[in-house]
């Protein structure tokens, strides 16, 4: 059985953001360090996996001295590490692996592994004396992932999968959408923007089966024939933007809600980098204001790609009883 344990160092490399994080008991994020390569990337229109895996070993030593040296938080305090090692890009996870491992073997410590798309689930209960109960509804929606759950612990089998997307993830629609538009990488940010100033005066079809899966390739797709022939003046990128942003956000407001309302489960966690969203986090508050729901976003810190989220989850699936040990490898396992 798995020792008592107080304090987590999380490792999180799966993308462009490098974070490492102290967290204690589970839920005091004490410090946070993250660095991204988004600049890097964005003249490509999409993240370059070589040149991500690369920043990350450029800033993992600058970023470690940061987190351990400036704040005199010492080593030797840390009980357990807890790395993200799925899913995500190979060559950024490897970084992230082989630096857990070096702390787990230097300093003697449990390892254990950690699915960063769970993890997102986890970001609301940091930091939070009001945190969500469980049994939740979770829904995670990020550049890679749309998933919808239902979670009744802090345990890989007791979160379990209830909807997915059959092909695009809801920031992949949006960060196409963008580039059709010509905003630019990522996509997600500068649409909520554009379609502050703009009207939802366009129609585009969306997937709306009665189950609880997703799908946005088709948007996608029509969006790129209406816009043949189309003179991109500011006053219509913006409608189409505004148009765009609720056609994708609608059904993942509706199921969510629909399975909170079917299940009889009250408290709902909406978490990665989409949950950033001010439209979605509107129309998510309308919702639990009609119906009695308890709806919960991470802060902002915590919405994109972070190490706290790793450590929290981390700390709860290890005093279950979940440890790896140093044969732990990447994988890429996915919902
Ligand atoms: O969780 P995340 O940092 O990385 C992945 O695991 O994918 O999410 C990145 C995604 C991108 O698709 C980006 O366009 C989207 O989150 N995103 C947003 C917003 N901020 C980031 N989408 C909509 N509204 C935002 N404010
Ligand atoms: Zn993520």
């Amino acid at each position: 059985m798995p020792m008592r344990i107080n304090r987590v160092l999380g490792i999180e490399t799966s993308c462009d953001e490098t974070s490492f994080a102290v967290v204690d008991a589970g839920r005091r994020v004490v410090r946070q360090v993250l660095a991204s390569s988004l600049e890097f990337h964005s003249r490509y229109g999409g993240i370059i996996p070589e040149i991500a895996a690369r920043r990350h070993i450029e800033v993992l030593s600058p970023l470690l001295v940061d987190l351990f040296e400036r704040d005199g938080i010492a080593v030797e305090t840390i009980d357990l590490v807890a790395v993200t090692n799925r899913p995500g890009l190979a060559p950024s996870l490897l970084v992230g692996l082989a630096c857990a491992k070096a702390f787990s073997l230097g300093l003697g410590l449990d390892i254990v592994g950690i699915d960063h798309t769970l993890a997102h689930l986890y970001a609301p209960f940091l930091d939070n004396p009001d945190p969500p109960r469980m049994p939740f509804v979770g829904l995670v929606i990020s550049g890679g992932h749309t998933l919808l759950f239902v979670v009744r612990d802090w345990h890989p089998e007791a979160m379990e999968l209830v909807g997915k997307t059959k092909d695009d993830a809801v920031g992949e629609a949006l960060d196409k959408a963008a580039r059709l538009l010509g905003l630019g990488y990522p996509g997600g940010p500068v649409i909520e923007k554009k379609a502050l100033q703009g009207s939802p005066r366009f129609e585009f079809p969306v997937y709306r089966g009665g189950d609880y899966d997703f799908s946005f390739s088709g948007v996608k797709t029509a969006l790129l024939y209406f816009l043949k022939d189309k003179e991109l003046s500011e006053g219509f990128v913006c409608d189409v933007c505004a148009s765009f942003q609720k056609a994708v956000m609608e059904p993942l407001v509706d199921k969510t809600i629909r399975l909170a309302r079917e299940t009889g489960i009250r408290d709902v966690v909406v978490g990665g980098g989409v949950s950033a969203n001010r439209y979605l986090r509107e129309r998510f508050q309308e919702a639990e204001e009609g119906l009695g729901l308890r709806i919960h976003f991470p802060p902002m810190r915590y919405c994109l790609d972070n190490a706290a989220m790793v450590a929290g989850l981390g700390y709860q699936w290890y005093v279950r009883g979940i440890k790896d040990d140093l044969h732990l490898s990447i994988s890429s396992r996915r919902f």
